[in-house]
């Protein structure tokens, strides 16, 4: 450890008196897993990780770190696509994680609730759910590794956003550690709650920047009876977006996730993963995961798929489809959907647009937007995947196959704003579920600048005015 990345050595008595040998690591090689971000973007440098084992403590330990003027950076599962977990290079901030916060606090089918605290990795509050009969319906690719409190600091979206909304429409109360130490105690499990500013909305997406959240309480939903979930081959983008169209009309309810996958796509997953294959008999440019379920024992989702599927034949829209036939079908043909990224980064670089256009103009901003990222780096291959019934396209590049990967990152922002020209124009967002981090700030001032960015400078000023709650994310500039 370098004498700069210390902490001072007062701080370090108080926490290591506070939160003992458990809740307190300072060993580089403990230290040095959590200092890079998933996709490698980032390398950062941090003197410790600070491992509080519940509310109180974490209140506790950033009251003394606020006191020395220390920076606190927290930590969840470490899946941030934007670098949004990640210190700075500077070793001056601590790493908070969230870990040992882990505990599933209440669970009630009756209330249809479920409390748990920030550390739960998302798949065991699903796990938790199901084992008490319910859903929380919450589904992402991350789903193993991300925890409760950091998919609701980035209100992360997901596959079941069309169905379900995000994590922000999942989330009744929360419990939150102030900047200053201070505990808002706000789990409350009511539908129904009109008591001044609702605060608890603030720390949701505001990626720790306002407060750290370390438990919530979250809306669970009847278990699914019922599910089909079928791949189709479609003809074109415009083909997708009709056919996500006759399902809702025909059962908007039934529709749990519609998802949009290109050839390349597929072929990527095809290539890099084991086990995974084409899942028809031939190779299509387009092609749809499309997933219903119900809570309704016989729901009829079996013909409602089939006849939907055949008139879209018919109408020559969907050119092929297979309909899972076992829980181990549906896995595998979700799999090919989940395994997009990994299979993306496996091939090489890659520079991720996570944007969202209203859903009447996802087909155009794919079209557009690959005709541009080609015309911009020739050779390189656009691979537009996501979640086409809720707007949000993962409007990606992968790097020509002879290309310098590091010559290729080094476009990243051409890039970036070659996808968002397109995406202003069809009124959308740079940003649908992934968050700002660090990688998106200086997007901020020209995409939510004026009124609304000074607004949140006033809101985060006055909640932390030391800044030092996970400084250098979301806010661009000298107020972050
Ligand atoms: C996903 O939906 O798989 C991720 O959010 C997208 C990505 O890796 O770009
Ligand atoms: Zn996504």
């Amino acid at each position: 450890m370098t004498p700069d990345t210390m902490l001072p050595p007062p701080l370090l008595d108080a926490l290591q008196a506070l939160l003992g040998p458990r809740g307190l690591l300072t060993e580089h090689a403990d230290i040095a897993p959590w200092l890079a971000d998933w996709r490698g973007l980032y390398q950062g440098a941090s003197p410790a990780i600070l491992r509080p084992g519940s509310t109180e403590e974490l209140a506790q330990a950033v009251r003394l770190c606020a006191a020395a003027g220390v920076p606190m950076v927290p930590m969840g599962g470490n899946t941030s696509m934007v670098g949004g977990a990640t210190p700075d290079e500077s070793g001056r901030q601590v790493i908070v994680s969230l870990a040992r916060l882990n505990r599933i606090r209440a669970l009630d089918p009756l209330d249809m609730t479920l409390v748990a605290e920030a550390g739960v990795v998302l798949k065991t509050a699903q796990d938790a759910a199901a084992e008490a009969g319910c859903l929380f319906p919450l589904s992402l690719g991350a789903e193993g590794t991300a925890t409760i409190g950091g998919v609701l600091s980035t209100n992360a979206g997901g596959n079941t956003t069309v169905r379900y909304g995000n994590a922000r429409e999942l989330m009744l109360g929360l419990e939150v550690v102030l900047p200053d130490g201070g505990v808002i105690h706000g789990l409350r499990r009511l539908r129904k709650d009109n008591t001044g500013y609702a605060l608890r909305h603030l720390f949701v997406g505001a990626e720790g920047t306002l407060g750290f959240i370390t438990a919530a309480a979250l809306r669970m939903y009847p278990r699914a009876r019922e599910q089909e979930v079928a791949f189709c081959a479609v003809g074109s983008e415009d083909a997708a977006l009709s056919l996500f169209r006759r399902f809702r009309d025909r059962d908007e309810g039934a529709v749990r996730a519609f998802e949009y996958m290109s050839g390349t796509g597929v072929d990527l997953a095809v290539r890099h993963i084991e086990g995974i294959a084409w899942p028809l008999g031939a190779r299509a440019d387009h092609c749809v995961l499309l997933d219903l379920a119900s809570s309704r024992p016989q729901g009829g989702l079996r013909a409602l798929a089939e006849s939907v599927l055949e008139e879209a034949l018919d109408a020559g829209e969907v050119l092929d489809a297979v309909i899972a036939e076992s829980d181990a079908q549906r896995a595998a043909l979700w799999r090919i959907r989940d395994e997009h990224p990994e299979a993306q980064k496996r091939e090489g670089a890659s520079v991720k647009n996570d944007v969202s256009v209203p859903v009447s103009r996802v087909p155009e901003l794919i079209r557009r937007s690959s005709v541009a990222l080609t015309a911009l780096i020739p050779g390189s291959r656009p691979v537009p995947f996501g979640h086409m019934g809720d707007g949000n396209i993962h409007m990606n590049l992968e790097q020509p196959e002879a290309m310098d990967p590091a010559v290729f990152l080094a476009r990243a922002h051409d890039i970036m704003d070659c996808v968002n020209a397109i995406v202003r124009d069809l009124e959308g967002s740079f940003s649908a579920e992934h968050g700002i981090g660090r990688l998106k700030t200086d997007m901020m001032e020209d995409w939510r600048g004026g009124a609304e960015l000074g607004a949140m400078r006033a809101i985060k000023s006055a909640l932390d005015p030391l800044g030092l709650m996970n400084p250098g994310k979301v806010l661009p500039g000298p107020a972050s």
